[in-house]
């Protein structure tokens, strides 16, 4: 008997409990109630939320002119002659003091980005230059070793005539270091160990791949 009661109440509990969430059924496309909670709603502005404290009414305000993002160092100089002769006089390589170190770096970006045309030796006898591509000029001509550090890097950063902009494929930092590694190939580096150009030593690396 006791048992019949109990399932009969537990029955309606269950019922009772069901129909009042069917009632309470709001319209789904509205949210939910909540509590009130700051982890929901933010106590400061979003970015883009219109903002009464700032005269222009934005939240995100614009930098004031000459800012400089994080990260981002501006180069203050255009393409041309002119300019990479100024560059020449403006620029010194930041690795200057200590280039042994930022060599191997350099070495392994003039492996991957300048032997192709200029050759393992500087000597402007790359690969493609066996394909038809015209030679550049020789890096250790007096032309390249009057060339200061700085006007290399406007040539890189640039380009120059036939040779393209590297920008965007070297960062700023491993264009200084390429730069070390053309000096030592020119013998002009105060501290050059005898300098093996890169890949030099086994023939393979300079001949043509079919
Ligand atoms: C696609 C072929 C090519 C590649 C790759 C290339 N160069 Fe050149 N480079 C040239 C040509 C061609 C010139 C000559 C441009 C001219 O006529 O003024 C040149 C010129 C130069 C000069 C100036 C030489 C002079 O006497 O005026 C330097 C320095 C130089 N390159 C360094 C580099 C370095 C460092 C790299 C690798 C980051 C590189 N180049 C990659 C083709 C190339």
């Amino acid at each position: 008997m006791r048992r019949t009661v109990f399932h009969v109440l537990l029955v309606a509990v269950i019922a009772g409990s069901l129909g009042v969430s069917l009632m309470l059924r709001g319209d789904p496309a509205q949210p939910n109630r909540r509590v009130p909670t700051n982890m929901a709603d933010s106590v400061a502005y979003d970015s883009f939320a219109p903002n009464p404290v700032f005269a222009d009414g934005k939240t995100l305000q614009t930098p004031p002119a000459g800012s400089i993002a994080r990260g981002y160092l501006p180069l203050h100089y255009q393409a041309g002659p002119e300019e990479a002769e100024r560059a020449g006089k403006e620029l010194s390589n930041p690795f200057a003091a200590d280039p042994v170190v930022q060599l191997e770096r350099g070495a392994a970006i003039y492996q991957s980005f300048c032997v192709v045309c200029h050759g393992a030796g500087g000597l402007g006898d790359g690969p493609v230059t066996r394909r038809g591509v015209p030679p550049p000029p020789s890096l250790l001509a007096e032309n390249a070793l009057q060339l200061s550090d700085g006007q290399m890097f406007h040539i890189l950063t640039y380009g120059q005539n036939n040779m393209a902009s590297y920008a965007a494929q070297i960062s700023r930092d491993d264009r200084w270091r390429v730069i070390l590694h053309v000096r030592s190939l020119q013998g002009k580096l105060a501290t050059s160990q005898p300098s093996t150009p890169f890949g030099a030593t086994s023939p393979e690396t300079s001949e043509v791949q079919p």
